[in-house]
């Protein structure tokens, strides 16, 4: 029979088997199905509860024969049970040690948990998971000492021989005479802190001040939440370390038996270097020697979730343990397998955390060949660590592209829309639209995204500077989205590029006495256009056939175009002046589409004339002032009679428009 005493009195444990539980029916559910994972662990008993859509945490109540019993947060340090809530992993643990309170205990080798878990539903509906679970252990070391998050807890053997007396710390044997007495009585304990007057109390005082002390088939168990009064701090090797001692006796038979029960944790909070999470813990935990003995270290064991894993699989996954001549450095790289990552916003930014729970086995032996394992559950997680996108302006203006490079995108974020200038595309919509989107990997683990889009494209921004220099400009609003949950963030980049746009080739003209004069500088990229009169390229040959007078050297195009050639279109003909106007076509060499015209319109004086015009008129204008004999405007005719001039400068000339 196992006794334990907790605050508020004394508890019978492992005495009734509740007949009302079916032990082979580890979990009996409420209506619905909730998930839950029950696991014997090395040294607890690990549950885990899915966290209802309500978000209300579940709450457990462990059960005995004599009750249930809700595990507060006092009430749970006290009494063995780690409570915790995993927002990140949407879920509730709960760990209970071997021995906590409500446990039923066979022989220290079987173990059977029985818990309620009240889980509120929408609206405040309660609904209960009974959860039960038997665990078969292997046998306990001598001494157990346990380091969970919010208790210390020592376990020892109880048949242990009595310390030799003449060996042990003065305090020790000081404490001993002062103790005897009340030791007749029952169980008596005396907490002892260093430096400090010991203080002797029954079980009864100790539970009332938040203590544990309980006996099992073959152990005692002492446990303490953090930081109470009777603990101590100390520096051991540099590392922060809570001891707390207390000191057990009782009667068994016509002896008394003197226990101690140390227990030393080392407190230090892990820390981040940027790629790796360490702990650190003392090389040889020395506050758990009893008297001038020594401590070896013997065995290291490290792994997650209260389970050790062998040294293969703790190598594979890079985890290190560093065994120096003081401390002993744990440590873990971000990301590692059997930790948890995850990313959230802050802000607009996202940021990443790595979060894992380390446990940590740790045997020392003493001069005697007594073994004393130290458990230790951490929870070690890094700062969040923000990932901002940044944004690399890869524009190449001669491809005529705006292309914009957006990296350090983690493994788990996506990119779901682009907004270019204001208008809001899907990355679907804006490839089917030819604007280019890429995911591209990149060396450290991350994405990077190129947007590629025209200059020409209808959503970039146009800017006429000057002198065919025109400016492109993109505002991006990329939307991106952590997968799987959805949760969207966005950044802002801006690109803009200057250029000089390649405009087809305007002529410069003038006009001259007796014709039109047109003039061009030649460009670099004049190969990709060509010059047409109407439907004929403008070349050589073409001019000799028409009397254009063409000089082109190689820096300049001067075509020369006198009046009367093909080409020519007439308007406005009196016996004063006209107008004559020309054009030269610049076209796409490849396609031959008119892109630009050069056209010159110029007023010349009337001398001889002899126009057709589109409308089917024929004009002539002759001076006949030369004709023998003198002719009278006025009675002149074409050879169609009918046909007399409309206009006519007395004497001389006359003007005809004949249709
Ligand atoms: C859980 O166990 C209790 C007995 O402790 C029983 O009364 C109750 O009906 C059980 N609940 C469910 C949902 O099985
Ligand atoms: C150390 O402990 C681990 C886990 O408890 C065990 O598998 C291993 O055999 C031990 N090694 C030694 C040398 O005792
Ligand atoms: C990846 O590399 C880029 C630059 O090469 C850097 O800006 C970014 O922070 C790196 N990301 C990570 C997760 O290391
Ligand atoms: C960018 O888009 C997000 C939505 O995806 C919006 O909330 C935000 O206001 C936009 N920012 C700007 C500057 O337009
Ligand atoms: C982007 O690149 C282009 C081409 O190299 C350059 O003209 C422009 O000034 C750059 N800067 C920005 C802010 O877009
Ligand atoms: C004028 O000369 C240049 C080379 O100097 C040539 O490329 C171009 O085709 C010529 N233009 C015409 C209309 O002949």
């Amino acid at each position: 029979m196992a006794i334990g005493f907790i605050s508020g009195g004394l508890l019978l444990l492992c005495t009734v088997s509740c007949a009302l539980w079916d032990p082979k029916s580890s979990l009996q559910q409420s209506s619905k199905k909730i998930p839950v994972i029950v696991e014997c662990r090395d040294h607890h008993l690990f549950i885990s509860i899915d966290l209802p859509p309500s978000g209300n945490e579940p709450r457990f109540e462990a059960v005995d024969g004599g009750g249930s019993y809700p595990v507060t947060e006092y009430y749970g340090a006290q009494c063995g049970y780690t409570y915790s809530v995993q927002p990140l992993l949407g879920c509730v643990v709960l760990r209970a040690s071997y021995f906590s309170c409500h446990t039923e205990n066979q022989n220290d080798e079987v173990f059977t948990f029985k818990f309620r878990v009240i889980i509120e539903e929408q609206r405040g509906k309660e609904s209960f998971v009974n959860v039960s679970k038997t665990c078969s252990i292997p046998p306990f070391h001598p001494r157990e000492v346990t380091c969970e998050e919010n208790y210390m807890e020592v376990s020892v053997e109880s048949g242990l021989p009595c310390p030799n007396l003449g060996a042990v710390k003065s305090d020790f044997s000081a404490a001993f005479s002062l103790a005897q007495q009340s030791a007749m009585e029952s169980l008596q304990v005396m907490l002892q802190v260093e430096g400090q007057q010991p203080e002797v109390m029954s079980t009864e005082d100790v539970a009332n001040q938040g203590y544990f002390i309980m006996l099992t088939p073959g152990r005692i168990v002492f446990r303490s939440s953090f930081g109470q009064p009777h603990a101590s701090f100390r520096m051991v090797n540099g590392v922060a370390v809570e001891v707390i001692h207390a000191t057990v006796f009782f009667r068994q038979g016509w002896t008394v038996v003197i226990v101690d029960l140390v227990a030393a944790c080392s407190m230090d909070q892990g820390s981040f270097d940027g790629n790796r999470l360490h702990w650190r813990t003392p090389a040889v935990m020395t506050p758990l020697l009893i008297g001038p003995s020594d401590m070896m270290s013997e065995n290291i064991s490290i792994g997650i979730d209260g389970q050790v894993i062998n040294e293969q699989v703790a190598k594979d996954r890079v985890y290190a343990v560093t065994v120096n001549q003081e401390t002993i450095d744990i440590s873990i790289p971000f990301a590692a397998e059997g930790g948890f990552r995850k990313s959230f916003l802050m802000d607009n930014v996202y940021n990443e955390l790595y979060t894992v729970q380390l446990t940590y086995e740790q045997v020392f032996v003493d001069h005697s060949g007594v073994r004393t394992r130290q458990n230790v559950v951490r929870q070690m997680a890094t700062p969040p660590i923000a990932h901002p996108p940044f944004s690399v302006n890869q524009t190449t203006p001669e491809e005529r592209v705006l292309t914009v490079f957006l990296g350090n995108i983690p493994f788990d974020v996506e990119l779901v829309s682009v907004t270019l200038n204001g208008q809001e595309l899907s990355v679907l919509t804006a490839v089917q639209m030819g604007y280019l989107i890429t995911r591209i990997p990149q060396e450290n683990n991350t994405f990077a995204y190129i947007l590629q889009v025209p200059f020409d494209s209808a959503v970039v921004k146009k800017l006429y500077i000057a002198d065919g220099l025109f400016q492109y400009i993109l505002e991006i609003n990329w939307t991106l989205n952590i997968m799987p949950q959805g949760e969207a963030y966005y950044h802002l980049s801006s690109v803009m590029a200057l250029f000089r746009d390649i405009l087809p080739p305007v002529f410069d003209s003038m006009c001259a006495d007796h014709g039109i004069s047109f003039q061009r500088h030649h460009r670099e990229y004049d190969y990709l256009w060509d010059f047409a009169i109407g439907r004929y390229t403008l070349n050589e040959q073409l001019a000799s056939e028409r009397g254009y007078i063409m000089n082109n050297n190689s820096n300049t195009l001067i075509l020369d175009v006198p009046l009367s050639t093909i080409g020519y279109i007439y308007e406005e003909i009196n016996l004063q002046n006209f107008y004559a106007s020309f054009e030269v076509l610049t076209r796409n060499a490849k396609t031959k589409s008119i892109e630009q015209s050069s056209a010159q319109r110029c007023l010349f004086q009337t001398t001889e004339l002899m126009v057709c015009s589109t409308e089917g008129v024929l004009t002539v204008v002759s001076d006949i002032t030369q004709a023998v004999p003198s002719i009278d405007p006025a009675r002149t005719t074409l050879l169609d009679t009918s046909c007399r001039p409309s206009e006519f400068d007395d004497p001389k000339s006359s003007v005809f428009f004949w249709a």
